[in-house]
């Protein structure tokens, strides 16, 4: 039986929802947990492991150090500030980038090589600071990107049509932030487009694509607007991508993967992709073929990334 050992670093509301998802799903025989604030690992791990008794599989769960990383199969990083009312996700990114570099320094010296996944925002920027810290190839280091993103999107669309999210086959794309776009070109319903799905049905019209995009965009600020944060959604998706790589799924998910060239963009970055996830990480970046109008907003995205990238000090 190949080993599961996640390590999560923060163990705040993204890291613990994340950790409380894991152990519910039954997705990693071992759990570790990192935070500057050791009495509240500390104080998470116990009060986990207080709901072993019900949990589908044998599990073990601690507060532990970085040396713990040395035989994980992937470290989540969940660590740094995030976005209050009114502040965008790159508005963290000086004091997070910090942040980020610490953690991995302190994950590679413990002779870890397995693959990072990153959720801390802004999520792009960041898992392209965690790759150049780790000197790990880039399919082992890679970012939630417009994974939630998309998850938001499949409920949107399903919650109109009335058809179940399962059946729903679309990706958000880009920046995980204002630049991202619907790749609607390869949206489908079943195995029907999406664009045969609105002239046959009359719940949903062209008009409500726009109103189902901006939904996406502006669903974390509605949420921050009204809890301070988001949690639940991401904790989650990070349990999808995690069950992609242990259970070795080669699923195609829209994470945040490196472009060395996939699509015709600026590259060197990490931007939210569809990508094949397996126990090696990511396989491949999935080559879409994009209307002219999506292209033009994946540039738009992709420049917006670069220019942030290129300000800084690596
Ligand atoms: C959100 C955070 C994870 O989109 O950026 O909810």
């Amino acid at each position: 039986m190949a080993s599961s050992k996640v390590v999560i670093v923060g163990t705040g509301m993204v890291g613990m929802s994340y950790a409380y998802s894991m152990i519910n799903q039954g997705t990693a025989e071992e759990i570790v947990l990192i935070d500057i604030n050791k009495e509240r690992a500390l104080g998470e791990a116990m009060d986990l492991n207080h709901g072993l008794s019900y949990a589908p599989r044998k599990m073990k769960i601690y507060a532990g150090e970085y040396s713990d990383c040395k035989d994980a199969d992937i470290v989540v990083i969940t660590a740094g500030v995030s976005q209050k009312d009114g502040e965008t996700r790159l508005d963290l990114l000086n004091r997070n980038a910090k942040i980020i570099k610490s953690v991995v320094t302190e994950i590679m010296k413990s002779g870890f090589n397995g693959i990072i996944l990153v959720a801390s925002n802004p999520v792009d920027i960041l898992t392209y600071v965690a790759w150049k810290s780790s000197g790990l190839p880039t399919s082992k280091v890679f970012g939630s990107g417009t994974a939630l993103d998309t998850a938001r999107l499949r409920y949107e669309i399903a919650d109109k049509i009335n058809i179940s999210v399962k059946n729903i086959h679309a990706y958000i794309m880009g920046e995980h932030g204002d630049s991202e776009f619907v790749c609607w070109s390869n949206a489908y319903v079943g195995a029907k487009p999406i664009v045969d799905v609105i002239e046959s049905m009359e719940q949903i019209t062209f008009n409500d694509l726009d109103k189902i995009y901006n939904n996406v965009k502006n669903a974390a600020y509605e949420i921050i607007k009204r809890k301070n944060a988001t949690y639940y959604g991401i904790g989650m998706t990070l349990v999808s991508i995690t069950n992609a790589i242990l259970s070795n799924e080669n699923r195609i998910i829209p994470i945040s993967a490196y472009n060395g060239g996939a699509y015709n963009i600026p590259s060197d970055l990490y931007i939210g992709l569809p990508a094949v996830l397996n126990r090696d990480g990511v396989h491949h970046v999935v080559n879409l073929k994009l209307s002219i109008h999506e292209q033009q907003q994946l540039v738009k995205s992709a420049t917006t990334l670069k220019e942030l990238l290129d300000k800084m000090e690596f």
